[in-house]
C-alpha cells in the first residue's frame, strides 16, 4: 500500500473537497469512486511538474550583465526566476512592475537598497517594494536565489497581531550604510513588462544622507521563524502571513506540523506552488533541498502529510493567475503524481 492511496486501499470512503477561494471560502465535498488525484498520463501545459531550482541554468552564473532566469510565467505579470549571481550586480535595478520576494535557498548576499543594506540568508525572505531600487552582491557560497514578482502589492496579514510571527524579533529591516562605496557614475535599469530602460547617472543612485521615514519598506523574514498554524487534532488548513489586497497572491508557511494528513481537493481559484527549502524529514517524496512543486489549479491533488518527526521547512505560494513553466523551467521539471508529490510514472523525461 503506498501512502498515496492509502484511504483507497483501506476501503474508507474518498472524498474529494473543492474549495473556493483558497481556505478562505465556499465549500462543497463528494464521496469519490476512486482515488481521484490519480493520472495514467496528461498532455497540454496545465499538468503537475516538479523541479529543483538548482536544476534550471541560470543566466547570471557567468554574465553579470544578464538579469535572473525566468522559468514561470502568468498573464498577470506574476513571474518566478532564479538567480545564482556570482559577481556583483554592475548596475542598480529598479522593478517598475512588481514587488520582488527573493527567497534564499543557498549562500549569502548582500541587497544594497535605496532604503538601506540588508543580508540574506539561507531560509529568508527578502522583501524588495516596487520602486525601491537595488543592486545585489554574494557574500559567501554559491548563492541560489528564488525570486517571486508580484504585480500585486504584499502586505503583512497573519490571523493575529502576535504568534504566527514575532514582528520585533524576526522582521529585519534594511538598515544604513556602515561603509558606502565610492560614488561614481554608475547605471539605473528600470525594469518593465517589456524591456529594460537604462539610465546612465553621473553619481551612485543609491547614495544617501539618511532614511526620513519611520522604518524602511525593504525587511527580511526567516521560514524557520513562522510559526505554521494548526487545528488540533485534524490539521485543518494552512494559514498565509503574506497576502495582496484582494488575495490575487498568498505566501503561507507550509513548514511540517500536528495533524492529519490533507484532504483530496480541487482549489477552484489558485495555482499552489510548494517549496521545499530543507528537511531533515522529508516531505512526501519529496526530499531534496530546493524542490518546487506545482498542482495547477483545478488538478485533484491531496499532498503528502505534514505531521513528520524531525520536521523539514517549506512554504506555499498560491496565485489566482494561471502559472505556465517557461522552457527553462520545462526542461529542468518531470510530471508530478498528486498524492505525495513524487516523480510520476508516466515522466520519461522531455517535454
Ligand atoms: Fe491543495
Amino acid at each position: 500500500m503506498t501512502e498515496a492511496k492509502e484511504g483507497a486501499a483501506t476501503g474508507a470512503p474518498i472524498i474529494e473537497g473543492w474549495s473556493r477561494d483558497g481556505f478562505l471560502g465556499e465549500r462543497a465535498g463528494l464521496v469519490r469512486a476512486h482515488y481521484s488525484p490519480d493520472y495514467i498520463s496528461v498532455r497540454g501545459p496545465h499538468a503537475p511538474r516538479r523541479l529543483n531550482i538548482g536544476d534550471v541554468a541560470c543566466a547570471d552564473a557567468t554574465d553579470p550583465l544578464a538579469l535572473p532566469t525566468v522559468f514561470a510565467t502568468a498573464a498577470s505579470g506574476l513571474r518566478l526566476s532564479l538567480s545564482r549571481r556570482c559577481a556583483p550586480m554592475p548596475f542598480v535595478l529598479r522593478n517598475v512592475e512588481a514587488e520582488e520576494v527573493h527567497f534564499i535557498q543557498d549562500g549569502e548576499m548582500e541587497f544594497r537598497t535605496d532604503y538601506g543594506v540588508i543580508v540574506g540568508t539561507p531560509g529568508d525572505f527578502v522583501h524588495i517594494p516596487r520602486c525601491v531600487a537595488y543592486t545585489v552582491r554574494p557574500l559567501k557560497g554559491a548563492v541560489l536565489d528564488f525570486i517571486v514578482e508580484s504585480p500585486v502589492n504584499l502586505y503583512f496579514d497573519t490571523p493575529s497581531p502576535a504568534g504566527m510571527i514575532h514582528f520585533g524579533n524576526h522582521v529585519l529591516r534594511a538598515g544604513p550604510e556602515v561603509a558606502p562605496p565610492a560614488d561614481a557614475p554608475l547605471e539605473l535599469w528600470l525594469k518593465s513588462f517589456d524591456d529594460v530602460t537604462v539610465f546612465t547617472k553621473a553619481h551612485d543612485p543609491l547614495a544617501a544622507h539618511r532614511l526620513l521615514a519611520a522604518q524602511s519598506p525593504v525587511w527580511k523574514l526567516n521560514l524557520a521563524h513562522i510559526q505554521p498554524v494548526t487545528y488540533w487534532p485534524h490539521g485543518g488548513p494552512p494559514s498565509h502571513f503574506l497576502a495582496s489586497p484582494n488575495n490575487e497572491v498568498l505566501f503561507y508557511t507550509l513548514s511540517a506540523r500536528p495533524g492529519g494528513r490533507p484532504p483530496i481537493h480541487v482549489n477552484a481559484d489558485y495555482e499552489e506552488i510548494v517549496h521545499y527549502f530543507r528537511g531533515p524529514d522529508p516531505w512526501g517524496k519529496v526530499s531534496e533541498p530546493g524542490t518546487f512543486t506545482w498542482v495547477p489549479k483545478g488538478v485533484p491533488h491531496q499532498g503528502p502529510s505534514e505531521n513528520v518527526e524531525r520536521g523539514y521547512l517549506a512554504f506555499l505560494l498560491e496565485t489566482r493567475t494561471t502559472l505556465r513553466l517557461t522552457k527553462a523551467g520545462l526542461e529542468a521539471s518531470q510530471l508530478m503524481e498528486t498524492g505525495t508529490y513524487g516523480r510520476h510514472a508516466s515522466d520519461h523525461g522531455g517535454v
